[in-house]
């Protein structure tokens, strides 16, 4: 098939990047020239593991391409895929700014190729409030008039950043939202590849397919909230949430995936997804506390880790309280395996330190150009984990990246001013950081305090 992909994004680079690897001729479309010049030479404007081997080798055998020209990505298309970003403001207010300009440029091209044109398929691909594809294909028809013909579907998209080409070529599963049976089964062949192991294509109606994606998203956060609530518990109690998570996962009804304490959740999807519940909620007179209390727990989890380094260094809670120190940073992303930094809790704890006095140092494996970006030249980014530490008087693990899972700690120590660690993920264990002669903070876990 012929589709293309409105914004080349984390979901819409890799979604067609993976589609065009299957065999069909993919164009990218993108409204930011750099990101498309960058593409257009086998370049990758973001990180994801994989992405840069298979880019290169569609590239390579004519079946991706990539423009900033509506016309010449959708003339062809069979399907055209929109995957443009869905911010929303903090009360959860989703912006369908950018959803409504790509269903405008789509509703030209098709009014340029008239009625005589066989039927394209819309497909929503980013997260949507419940209802916006229909609002899609209104505008679209509105636009068009009666005559132009074309289909809507919504397929909501799964992947994990830092395993999306795994994630998109082995789903889970697919879930489609259709109006009819044709469109239906268009979307079941072009995923057919993708679910040679077995895995489940669930075509339904398009409100409910749209409702899944917040549904998945709302649980998984809500188990990332209810883990930091236990760990939180075990603090004040004296128990140890590594222990207790074990018992409480080996029960074969709960599992231990997304049962991890820490930082709390951050990224383009939790955040706003579970936002976006909330208002949805809102708008419907519908309560929903449960997600009003995860997305409460979550921002608070930040702050209670912080208030954990104000009161390591006694430091009083009011601007000023760090001057003096130095805190160092391993890890920026909001998570591993990806340079994406937006809603990161390291990116929150950096500028709270930075706010109370600190001076900052942070390094990320990936993350650091796009930090830079985004901070600005108070902030101290390093190439290096160990540079990052030198003479600092704390170091703040922010990002479970492999690299700092076992790190020098003798070097640790010989550069480091004070040896006082705050292990907001948990990666290493209090006992060996106590005969490692550091303060050691975690999560739900007792603190060492050496120094
Ligand atoms: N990032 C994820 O892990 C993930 C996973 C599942 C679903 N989603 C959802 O997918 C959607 C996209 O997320 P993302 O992380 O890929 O976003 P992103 O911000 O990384 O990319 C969006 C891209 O769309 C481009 N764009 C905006 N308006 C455009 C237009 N009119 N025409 C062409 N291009 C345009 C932007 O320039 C940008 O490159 C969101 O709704 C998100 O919630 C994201």
């Amino acid at each position: 098939m012929r589709l293309s992909m409105i914004g080349t994004g984390y979901v819409g680079l890799v979604t067609g990047v993976c589609l065009a690897n299957v065999g069909h001729d993919v164009v990218c479309l993108d409204i930011d020239d750099a990101k498309i010049a960058k593409l257009r030479k086998g370049q990758s404007p973001i990180y994801e593991p994989g992405l840069d081997e298979l880019l290169a080798h569609n590239i390579k055998a004519g079946r991706l391409k990539f423009s900033t020209d509506a016309w010449e990505a959708h003339q062809n298309a069979d399907m055209i895929f929109i995957c443009v970003g869905t911010p929303s403001d903090e009360r959860g207010h989703t912006d369908l700014k950018y959803i409504d300009a790509a269903a405008d440029t789509v509703a030209d091209v098709l009014l340029k190729l008239g009625s005589n044109q066989k039927p394209k398929v819309i497909v929503v691909k980013s997260t949507v409030p419940v209802g916006t594809t229909f609002r899609v294909r209104d505008r679209i028809r509105a636009k068009v008039g009666p005559t132009v013909p074309f289909e809507v579907a919504d397929n909501p998209e799964f992947l994990k950043e830092g395993a999306a080409i795994e994630d998109f070529n082995k789903p889970d599963r697919v879930v489609v939202g259709v109006e009819n049976d044709r469109t239906g089964q268009t979307m079941r062949d072009l995923y057919d590849p993708f679910v040679r192991n077995g895995h489940p294509i669930f075509v339904m109606d398009i409100l409910s397919a749209e409702m899944v994606k917040y549904a998945a998203n709302a649980m998984l956060a809500c188990k990332i909230s209810f883990i930091n609530e236990m760990a939180n518990l075990c603090e004040a109690y004296g128990a140890d949430v590594s222990k207790v998570r074990e018992g409480m996962c080996a029960d074969k009804r709960i599992g231990g995936q997304f049962l991890y304490p820490g930082l709390g959740y951050g990224g383009s999807c939790f955040p706003k997804d579970t936002l976006a519940c909330i208002m949805m909620g809102e708008t419907r007179g519908v309560p929903t506390p449960v997600n009003k209390a995860v997305h409460e727990l979550n921002q608070a989890q930040r702050e209670r880790f912080f208030s954990k380094i104000l009161s390591h260094y006694k430091a009083k809670n009011a601007p000023g309280g760090l001057t003096g120190k130095t805190l160092a940073f391993w890890g920026i992303a909001f998570k591993p395996r990806t340079d994406d930094i937006r809603e990161a809790p390291a990116i929150t704890l950096m500028r709270l330190a930075m706010s109370y006095g600190a001076k900052v140092k942070a390094f990320d494996p990936v993350a650091n150009e796009n930090a830079r970006k985004e901070l600005g030249a108070n902030f101290e980014i390093v190439d290096d984990m160990y540079e990052a530490i030198e003479g600092a008087d704390g170091l703040i693990v922010s990002t479970d990246w492999d690299e700092f899972k076992s790190p020098d700690f003798a070097r640790v120590s010989k550069l480091m001013r004070q040896h006082v660690l705050f292990d907001g993920r948990n990666l290493y264990r209090p006992s060996q950081m106590q005969q490692a002669g550091f303060s050691h903070y975690s999560v739900g876990r007792a603190p060492v305090v050496s120094c």
